[in-house]
């Protein structure tokens, strides 16, 4: 192993759980919960890693294998209907829609070889679509020089301006084929479709709505939404769904949250400041499944319903300590029933072992700004040092460290700013100094200028003697 001389030396490791400083025994309790898709609760203060977990649960689990959407009801439209497809059937149809040929540029009409960037209009060698050709040197977008003449079978009827294209479309008289066929790069290959087919293709596509597409994120966000955005909705038709110029409500619906989070992750931190949308969560918690309506009573949407919505989502909820008790009973009980309320750690003992995790830390946080640079050993052990300071100044607690790292993150980037701007190529100790001293929050540096909080509160209501026997405010 190499020497650690400066942060940039420390290996940071590849699972955003084991990032994590600090609260082992818990990320014990998060594995299971990933295991045996089980809901968390995490409580503790801001900036110890609530969020991080939440991410870090959905960077560990599979891949989604189900899409949703929906289809037009034709009985009652305005009661589309729910189709779940499995990964196999979601990718045999995308294979079906995509190819019907796929050839070697060798094969393509000149025309088409030239304009997809693969024939060379000045030497006549294919080559990689890049430019300019590999054999002669010469640029390929200019011209194309081959007439579509050469080429008795064709007749060009887009190839777009000059230069290369991804795309050209025209109209061939073979033996073989007669239609209007589109020509598009796959890779060093053409892909060749007829125009019908595809057109065809894109009418069959329109008649579906998918709503939680298999290429989704696992990881859905959800703090602070409202219940639309919770939910799901269907968007205004302002022509009433007619069937000519109206657009169909199974194509207006637009899912939740809690829809989109479906195989993954439905994270929602300041949880009691959802208040009664808590329910909703409840609700789709247990069943699984959840409608989605039009929730705007003025709009052409409210008529819409779309029953059975599956909403199977590993939920994660955050807030902080006091905020506890304002979290709906039934709601804590369904967390509790099928998974786990954690209060996290504030600090941890001051061992060796947990200086070396702070010093990942560091080093991960040096990462992730990307901006300002690493950090030498004496400068660590100054951030260390504070860091014991703060235990027990804010947690009274001794011979420990804080895992309040998002604030011991910002003395560690305002060291950075000071460094960066010295130009300097590591942060050094003076820096972390610097910053500590500049960090102090508001209330000490009140009592340092004023002697005291209060006497820095009554600042605020400063009122010029002179106005103020007249009860005028003086600012
Ligand atoms: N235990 C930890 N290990 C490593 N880094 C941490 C830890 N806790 C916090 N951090 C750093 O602080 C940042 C903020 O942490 P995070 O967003 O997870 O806090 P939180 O507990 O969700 O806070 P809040 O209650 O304000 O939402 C993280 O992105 C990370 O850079
Ligand atoms: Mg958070």
């Amino acid at each position: 192993m190499r020497p650690i001389k400066t942060t940039k030396d420390i290996k940071i490791p590849e699972d955003p759980l084991e990032r994590i400083v600090g609260q082992e025994t818990i990320i014990e309790k998060v594995k299971t919960a990933i295991k045996q898709r089980r809901h968390l609760l995490l409580v503790g203060p801001p900036g110890i890693g609530k969020s991080m977990i939440a991410q870090a649960i959905a960077y560990h689990l599979p891949k989604p294998e189900y899409e949703i959407s929906l289809i037009n009801n034709p009985e009652t439209p305005q009661h589309p209907l729910v189709v779940v497809k499995n990964k196999e059937q979601v990718l045999k149809e995308k294979k079906q829609r995509e190819i019907n040929e796929v050839i070697n540029p060798e094969e393509a009409p000149v025309v088409v070889a030239e304009k997809l960037g693969f024939r060379c209009a000045r030497c006549g060698k294919i080559g990689a679509p890049e430019e300019p050709c590999n054999h002669c040197g010469s640029e390929k977008n200019n011209k194309t020089r081959t007439t579509p003449f050469e080429d008795m079978m064709t007749e060009v009827l887009e190839i777009g301006k000059e230069g290369v294209e991804d795309q050209v479309r025209i109209k061939i008289r073979s033996e073989k084929k007669e239609g209007i066929m589109v020509y598009q790069r796959f890779g060093n290959k053409i892909r060749v479709t007829d125009e019908k087919e595809l057109e065809k293709q894109a009418k069959k596509k329109k008649q579906e709505n998918v709503i939680v597409s298999l290429n989704r994120k696992v990881f859905v966000h959800a703090t602070g939404a409202s219940e639309t955005e919770l939910l799901g909705d269907v968007r205004h038709d302002p022509y009433g769904s007619h069937p000519e110029i109206g657009t169909p409500a199974y194509l207006r619906v637009v899912p939740g949250a809690i829809h989109e989070a479906h195989e993954g992750v439905l994270f929602i931190d300041e949880l009691p400041h959802l208040g009664n949308l808590q329910n909703f969560i409840l609700t789709a918690m247990q069943e699984k499944k959840f409608h989605i309506v039009g929730r705007n009573p003025q709009s052409a949407g409210a008529a819409v319903k779309v029953e059975d919505v599956p909403c199977d989502f590993l939920f994660v909820g955050a807030c902080n300590i006091k905020d506890v008790q304002d979290i709906l009973s039934p709601l804590r009980s369904r967390i509790l029933g099928n998974g786990y309320e954690i209060l996290m750690n504030t600090h941890m003992p001051d061992t060796q072992e947990n200086r070396f995790l702070l010093t990942r830390f560091v080093a991960q946080e040096i990462i992730k700004d990307g901006k300002i640079p690493h950090t030498t050993m004496s400068a660590v052990e100054d951030l260390i040092e504070e860091a014991r300071r703060r235990a027990k100044v804010i947690d009274d607690a001794r011979n420990a460290l804080t895992l309040r790292l998002r604030d011991l993150g910002g003395v560690l980037r305002m060291a950075g700013d000071f460094a960066a701007s010295e130009k300097s190529k590591l942060i050094e100790s003076k820096h972390i100094k610097e910053a500590i001293e500049e960090s102090k929050p508001i209330e000490l540096q009140l009592e340092e200028r004023y002697g005291s909080v209060w006497k820095g509160i009554e600042k605020d209501q400063v009122v010029n003697p002179e106005y103020g026997k007249l009860g005028k405010s003086y600012i």
